[in-house]
């Protein structure tokens, strides 16, 4: 297994490209389920969950083949002969649920493994279920698999409103409801840009979509949909990340293709914390205002809210903030993992439940440490990048899963980091 090795001290300064989003592209490669036309993705990320993805479709029937270097990705679903999703590849990617209302609503059947759990909490799925079931989809729940069917081979329009917000259990519900007989009426929905992004290219298939962005989303089915070319939206989370390395090291650093709108609630936290974030005709630019940062109270809630992708990264700006922060985790009951890594460079965190208390140090220290989950992995190189010495994060495959050449892009900026083959 690989790590990275980071050598702290010294400020960012530079430009870094944001990539495509991977939790747009994820709910996006699916689309290509619900039509028998060509979809071609641009802006595609090149990351480990796409080519899992990409693996599931294809175990499928789908054709799906990746282009300049992984950046556009073109599908074709004309011949899907397999409506099994398989344990073995959905155990590795929890998005994988995601291909249950597609298949469902063009084909009228699928049977998809249930993901399981993961590290950040037992993450079930009976939302995306109960959407389905609210569309007319009768399900069986046996050996570990979801045994779907669509009574007369359609699904039908339905009110379905969601206890809680979920994203996965809107964009399943969405991509079901475009082929669906009638009218859907999706509240409470999850209002994230991925889904806004969803939304934008099934019109651009022929769906006929309302409200997306909003908590009511309304979907007139249509019985057939065609192909399209879309743009994946930019990784808001990706963007957040780098955002936070000139905060944490100092200097300026230029995030291409950033966009103020995808980071609305987290933009605020900086400048609370006396970073500088400036719209520029490329992208943000992002600046230590002058001084220590200071230390800020988070709460992570579904958009527009403080994401909770970006929890454990601001965590790791905190670590040395003057003052004392409350970092408050209300989507997920087990992502602080990051935190008895961070003590170990030095850190002071107190976790109670779902909140975290960062006292502020002037300055970690480097330490071996191991990543847990994807966003804990560059949370630590992120603390790395300003401790004292040298910190070793392992397991980076974590890492692989939702960033793409993190050491190029942090080196481009002058960042001493490395990945050790392991
Ligand atoms: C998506 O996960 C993202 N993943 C997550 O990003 C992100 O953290 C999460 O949304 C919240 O923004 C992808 O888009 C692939 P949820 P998802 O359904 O859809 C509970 C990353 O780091 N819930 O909004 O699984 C659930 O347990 C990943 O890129 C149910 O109880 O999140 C959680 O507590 C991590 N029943 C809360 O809702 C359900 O049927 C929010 O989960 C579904 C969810």
């Amino acid at each position: 297994m690989d790590s990275i090795l980071v050598r702290g001290g010294g400020e960012l300064n530079g430009v870094i490209p944001i990539a495509g989003a991977k939790n747009a592209c994820l709910t996006l490669m699916p689309a290509t389920l619900l039509t028998e036309e060509p979809l071609t993705l641009t802006n595609a990320p090149r990351l480990s969950d796409i080519r899992t993805m990409t693996q599931l479709l294809q175990s499928l029937g789908a054709e799906v083949s990746s282009l300049q270097g992984g950046k556009v990705l073109a599908m074709s679903s004309h011949d899907i002969h397999n409506h099994t999703a398989d344990y073995d590849i959905v155990r590795k990617m929890r998005a994988s649920i995601l291909v249950l209302g597609p298949m469902l609503a063009r084909d009228g059947h699928a049977i998809v493994s249930l993901p399981g759990g993961c590290a950040i909490g037992a993450r079930p799925v009976d939302l995306h279920l109960k959407a389905l079931e609210a569309m007319g989809a009768e399900l069986d729940l046996r050996d570990g698999y979801v045994h779907a069917k669509a009574p007369g081979g359609r699904l039908k329009g339905a009110v379905v409103e969601f206890p809680i917000v979920s994203v996965g259990a809107t964009e399943n519900a969405l991509l079901a409801a475009t082929l669906a007989k009638g009218t859907t009426v999706l509240k409470n929905a999850a209002r994230e840009p991925e889904i806004v992004d969803l939304a934008h290219c099934l019109r651009r298939m022929g769906a006929q979509i309302e409200g997306e962005g909003s908590s009511t989303i309304t979907i007139q089915g249509v019985d057939r949909l065609g192909g399209a070319t879309h743009p994946v939206v930019t990784d808001r989370i990706e963007l957040g990340t780098y955002m936070l390395a000139p905060a944490i090291c100092g200097g300026e650093v230029e995030c291409l293709g950033g966009r103020l709108d995808l980071v609305g609630a987290f933009a605020e936290k900086l400048d609370q914390a006396g970073i500088s974030v400036t719209e520029t005709e490329r992208g943000l630019k992002v600046a230590r205002k002058n001084g220590r940062v200071k230390a800020v109270d988070v709460t992570t809630e579904p958009f527009p809210g403080f994401p909770t992708d970006l929890q454990a990264q601001m965590m790791a700006l905190l670590c040395t903030a003057e003052g004392t922060s409350v970092l408050e985790e209300k989507i997920f009951e087990n992502r602080f993992m990051h935190a008895p890594e961070l003590i170990r460079m030095g850190a002071k965190i107190d976790v109670h439940g779902g909140h975290a208390t960062v006292t502020g140090v002037e300055r970690l220290r480097g330490a071996p440490v191991m990543a847990t989950d994807l966003r804990a992995s560059v949370s630590l190189i992120l603390a790395g990048l300003a401790a004292e010495g040298e910190t070793v994060v392992s397991r980076v495959y974590h890492l692989d899963r939702g960033y793409e050449h993190v050491e190029d892009k942090l080196g481009a900026c002058g960042a001493r980091i490395e990945r050790i083959k392991g």
